[in-house]
């Protein structure tokens, strides 16, 4: 089969914008193991206002430019902290924004997957399925399996920032698994 790089375009959505952010970190590091036809990008979510519905005629620039990216994007990636047992406000607020004005939502269709990492031993494995239910009803065909609860603890980035050698074999599973979703459903 030929290998046309950067083939499918995947907006990587982070749920969390602390500046050490695990969760950014796991998706600049799962990023590298993704295959050369898949260019993943991290959209930009930290400049966008509070949704508000009286704005859906007229919408932020910063809106305009999210909804563009993920229209433009043959994949999503959801990659979330957890905020008391939920997804946080910041990624909802996204998700709001971009399924709006109704009838226009950016998110129809296209294929995703979702990871989380948590300083909680249950690996954001609630605000992963609270985010479901939220995708499911905006009809983004999401990876059942495998799951991904990752457990943020020393050793799960190496020195360079790639995925240490304990989780790295579960990680470019669940990549390769994701890579074929995306595949199945953007053809
Ligand atoms: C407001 C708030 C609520 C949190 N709630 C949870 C929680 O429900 N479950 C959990 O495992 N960790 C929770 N945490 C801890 C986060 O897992 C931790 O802050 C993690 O580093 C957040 O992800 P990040 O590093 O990508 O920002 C919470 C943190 C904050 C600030």
């Amino acid at each position: 089969m030929e290998i046309v790089m950067n083939q499918y375009q995947i907006a990587v959505v982070v749920g969390s914008l602390r500046r050490d952010s695990f969760n950014r970190k796991l998706a600049d590091a799962i990023g590298k193991l993704a295959p050369p036809q898949f260019s993943l990008k991290q959209v930009k979510i930290a400049d966008l206002p509070l949704y508000n519905q009286d704005d859906d005629a007229d919408q932020a620039e910063s809106v305009k430019r999210l909804k563009g990216e993920i229209a433009a994007a043959q994949g999503l990636l959801f990659v979330t902290a957890e905020y008391n047992r939920s997804i946080p406000g910041v990624l909802k607020n996204a998700i709001d924004h971009a399924s709006r004005p109704y009838g226009q939502s950016a998110w129809a269709g296209k294929p995703a997957g979702v990871l989380g990492a948590s300083v909680g031993a249950i690996g954001t494995s609630m605000a992963q399925q609270h985010l479901r239910n939220v995708l499911a009803y905006l009809d983004v065909p999401t990876l059942g399996q495998p799951e991904a609860f990752i457990h943020a603890k020393v050793g799960l980035f190496d020195e360079a920032g790639n995925i240490g050698a304990d989780s790295k074999k579960f990680l470019q599973d669940w990549m390769d698994h994701y890579v074929a979703w995306v595949i199945k459903h953007a053809s």
